[in-house]
């Protein structure tokens, strides 16, 4: 597909302006240093997907196994359950950690949350409009992405599930793994980050893909706040942690 069309359709379905497109376009050109010098640290990729990664791909077969590990290093009523993607991306430029997996980290820090990452075993394109095209290719065929790994929820009340906004919809990964998993009693606070398109009715998707569960009040932010202004993403944060008592 050719660039310029998907950058477009990706505007459209954002509700970005011509005008606005055209600034968010340039700051896709900032530099890896700036950008990097924003991140946060990278190590803190996850905790819990750590003990649940399996070899091979994800099924809901896989779960059991995978989890039964992490349960075990685990002592937290509650899980950070986030898919997010580093490398260039729309605005931030070229980034080490995701936005929504800077904000999925700022919660799990201050919740004492355990984290996992949803994470695709075909790594997606490291260029923001490679990227773009394959994530339209799968949201088109309705794919179910392959996962390395699924986490056990079972132990966990409180589920915080972050994500970004792609093409107007949760990326197709997410689905993969909304559809494995049994979400019965459980309490979903969603996040999400964005450019444009806030929340995109993704909250009311959770709730009613996630048969069982309570979604609760959302957080929702773009993804340049998040990566390049961390004292008012913890503002937000913050704020959205305390409604929720
Ligand atoms: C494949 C792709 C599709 C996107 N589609 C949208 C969109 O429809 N609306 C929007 O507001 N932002 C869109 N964005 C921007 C992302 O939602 C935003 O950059 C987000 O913060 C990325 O989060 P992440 O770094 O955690 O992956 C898209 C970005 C990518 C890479």
């Amino acid at each position: 597909m050719d660039n310029n069309i998907s950058r477009r359709r990706f505007l459209q379905v954002a509700g970005i302006s011509a005008l606005g497109a055209a600034a968010g376009l340039a700051g896709c050109g900032q530099s890896r240093s700036e950008s990097a010098a924003s991140s946060a640290s990278a190590s803190a990729s996850s905790i819990a997907s750590a003990s649940a990664a399996s070899a091979g791909s994800a099924s809901a077969d896989s779960s059991a196994s995978a989890a039964s590990s992490q349960a075990e290093a685990s002592k937290s009523d509650s899980l950070v359950l986030v898919f997010s993607r580093a490398d260039e991306n729309y605005v931030v430029g070229t980034v080490e950690v995701g936005n929504t997996m800077v904000l999925a980290q700022m919660i799990a820090e201050k919740t004492g949350a355990d984290l996992f990452e949803i994470e695709r075993v075909a790594a997606y394109p490291t260029g923001y409009d490679d990227c773009c095209d394959e994530a339209l290719e799968e949201q088109r065929a309705g794919a179910r992405s392959e996962l390395k790994a699924l986490p056990d929820i079972a132990g966990y009340d409180t589920i915080y599930f972050g994500f970004p906004c792609w093409w107007g919809d949760l990326p197709m990964p997410v689905y993969t793994a909304i559809e494995a998993l049994d979400w019965t009693g459980k309490t979903i606070s969603p996040f999400n980050t964005h450019e444009g398109s806030g929340e995109s009715g993704m909250f009311s998707t959770l709730a009613s893909e996630c048969a069982g569960a309570t979604v609760t009040e959302g957080l929702t932010m773009t993804g340049g706040t998040a990566q390049n202004d961390r004292g008012e993403a913890e503002s937000k944060v913050d704020a959205w942690l305390a409604s929720l008592q």
